[in-house]
């Protein structure tokens, strides 16, 4: 049985990096915003331009994680006060808010999108003083509503950053949120490691950009900020640059694959929810939320016993991580609780064939039945068919 891994990054080859590699070799200018950065910037700016009528501004960063933390420091201007964010999401996500100096206040998400929406921040905002910042997340790829947030700002003033590390393609750039992009090698646009914040607002672009770099405001001249060193190397750049002259043939296939998916899981498995977003996103990874009666943990062990792979993607929500118990909590989590046991991260990538695709729909259609048989009936299957199948929770 070919094991099916449920992440497989897709790279430009060697070939594709040739030609970007040579012209670092001719400029010899490695890093500190060289030509194919500065290129790199101009091609992803015009990407994510929409049709609004004002441009956006967009500095490329070393990561996500350090884009958000940039972001946030460029956008508020008081220290060590309070940033709502969604408790499912990437641990970087807080990580960023801390880096910054900020506390993270942890809020619960909406029952179908799966996201911090502004109506859970509004209510967050009464019960807890003192939020002066939200960092929303794009979860999964799936794109927040820019246009709900940039409402949010204008009636109170609190400064929006949203985190879409997975979201390129997907997300727009409202009027007044500051929006970072993750160009890891597992997103649908990936660097190896890389970022990119984006706003219509240029001088909070250009405050991010002298942040990471040091707080210098010039070429070796006075340090303005206290900043990091988040600067994206030639290197780096040359590679995200050969990924976008794939993206237009990239994108189509993430497309078509998650709408094959979507068609497979719905003939084979109608109990399977999947995330409530925009159609036709480009996305990165293929996240469903389990019927409450068969726990992910389950699934994955289920899964894993038939060479399929799996991986419950920011579960269990960040209130739980040792890190971040002393975090202050807005809400009870009601929803990413229940989340964190059924959402489940299916193989998804562009190595995937449909028998690849029959092969995972029609092992949770199994799962699914076993389920309904009760717990017995998971765990016999489970244990008969590979030694991890003992480990089996109960399906509840
Ligand atoms: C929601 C979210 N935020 C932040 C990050 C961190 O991005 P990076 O690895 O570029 O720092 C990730 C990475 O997957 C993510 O999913």
């Amino acid at each position: 049985m070919t094991p099916i891994p449920v992440l497989r990054p897709d790279m430009p080859s060697a070939d594709e990096l040739l030609p970007y590699l040579r012209r670092i070799d001719q400029a010899q200018q490695y890093a500190n915003f060289g030509p194919l950065c500065l290129e790199l910037e101009r091609r992803l700016a015009a990407g994510c331009a929409g049709q609004a009528d004002q441009p956006v501004a967009l500095t490329t960063v070393a990561n996500c994680t350090v884009g958000l933390q940039l972001a946030l420091m460029a956008s508020v201007d008081r220290p060590r006060v309070k940033v709502l964010v969604p408790s499912l999401t990437f641990p970087g996500t807080v990580s960023g808010i801390l880096q910054a100096g900020f506390e993270p206040v942890l809020a619960d998400v909406d029952t179908t999108r799966w996201v911090l929406t502004p109506e859970i921040a509004r209510a967050a905002m009464n019960r807890v003083r003192g939020i002066r910042a939200i960092m929303p997340v794009a979860a999964f790829g799936g794109a927040l509503d820019a246009a709900g947030w940039d409402r949010l700002t204008e009636e109170t003033g609190v400064p929006v950053v949203i985190d879409a590390a997975g979201a390129f393609g997907n997300q727009p750039i409202g009027r007044h949120t500051v929006v970072a992009f993750s160009m890891h090698a597992t997103k649908a646009l990936g660097a190896g490691e890389g970022g990119f914040v984006v706003a219509r607002d240029p001088d909070v672009v250009a405050r991010v950009r002298r942040l990471s770099n040091f707080g210098y405001m010039s070429a070796g001249g006075l340090i303005s900020d206290i900043g990091v060193n988040g600067k994206m190397s030639e290197y780096a750049a040359a590679v995200g640059l050969a990924a976008l002259d794939r993206w237009p043939e990239i994108s189509a296939a993430r497309r078509r694959l998650m709408t094959t998916y979507l068609n497979a899981l719905a003939d084979a498995c109608p109990e399977i929810v999947v995330q409530e977003r925009p159609v036709g996103g480009v996305y990165s990874l293929g996240v469903v939320r389990l019927p409450d009666r068969l726990r992910a943990e389950t699934a994955a062990e289920y899964l894993a016993s038939r060479g399929i792979g799996s991986r419950r993607w920011y579960c269990p929500g960040i209130y739980a991580h040792p890190a971040f118990l002393s975090l202050t909590q807005a809400d009870d989590h009601v929803v990413v609780k229940h989340l964190d046991q059924h959402l489940l991260g299916l193989p998804f990538h562009l190595q995937m064939s449909l028998a690849d695709i029959e092969r995972v729909t029609g092992a949770l259609q199994s799962v699914l039945a076993l389920g309904a048989r009760g717990r017995t009936g998971v765990a016999k299957a489970t244990r008969s068919s590979g030694p991890r199948g003992s480990h089996l929770r109960a399906v509840v």
